[in-house]
């Protein structure tokens, strides 16, 4: 696939280098850096480069959104026209101090950009774990005990090819299923940044459904 990173921090800056390891093509854009883009570039290698995020739009089949919810119009904005685009987003609806969601109970971050970008096929994923997990997941992800990762949105096809993602980070993907399901999925998130950060054991924390055969 070729992916467009809008956002090249924490989380776009190391789902962006996964993918391009994996083997798809990358454009990372949106730093204040742009030699911080150009060597996150040549580290994931030859498949990845620097651009504008409009660069990054324009060739891509599916976009990651990846900034702190203040800064989400305005990389939209120089993003440009993307409808039609598959938009990944792991950006949280959270206030300027990230002490709390700003949306939440009757909507969701992923629903509200969804509003805002009508023909764009908008699919919640990665937001439910940490960066600090990322790379660990990844390389280990030929073992038998694959974390889980949630995913929904209201695009078959567009979470089809999320999951494609998700599975070649090392995930097992989830389909939580409509787009909606972000308002539980969101909230969701601030449990798992609870556990990463303020407990003993260090931030690198991933999670795992199981399910049994009911029993009476
Ligand atoms: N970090 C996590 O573990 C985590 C987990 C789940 C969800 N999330 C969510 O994912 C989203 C991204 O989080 P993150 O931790 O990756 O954030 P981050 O590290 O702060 O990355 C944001 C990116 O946006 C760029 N940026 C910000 N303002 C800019 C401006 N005015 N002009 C140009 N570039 C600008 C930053 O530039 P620089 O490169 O110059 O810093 C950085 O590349 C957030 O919505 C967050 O809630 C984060």
């Amino acid at each position: 696939m070729r992916i467009g990173i809008l956002g090249s921090g924490l989380m776009g800056g190391k789902l962006g280098t996964i993918f391009a390891r994996a083997g798809h093509d990358v454009v990372f854009s949106y730093s204040h850096s742009r030699s911080k883009l150009e060597t996150l570039a040549r580290e994931a290698g030859v498949s990845a480069r620097a651009g504008t995020p409009r660069e990054a739009a324009n060739d891509a089949d599916v976009l990651l959104l990846a900034v702190h919810w203040s800064r989400v119009d305005d990389v939209l904005r120089q993003a440009g026209d993307i409808s039609g685009k598959v938009l990944v987003t792991c950006s949280l609806p959270m206030n300027r101090d990230d002490t709390r969601l700003v949306v939440a109970h009757t909507s969701s971050g992923a629903e509200e950009l969804a509003k805002k970008l009508p023909g764009v096929r908008v699919v919640s994923a990665f937001s439910t774990v940490p960066s600090e997990v990322l790379f660990a997941v990844f390389e280990a992800r030929s073992g038998d005990r694959r974390p889980s990762l949630v995913h929904c949105g209201d695009d078959e096809e567009a979470k089809r090819a999320v999951a494609t993602l998700i599975r070649d980070v090392g995930f097992d993907p989830v389909d939580a299923g409509a787009l909606e399901v972000a308002r539980y999925t969101e909230p969701f998130t601030l449990l798992v940044a609870q556990l990463a950060y303020e407990g003993d054991d260090g931030p690198a924390l991933a999670y795992r459904f199981e399910r049994y055969e009911e029993r009476s």
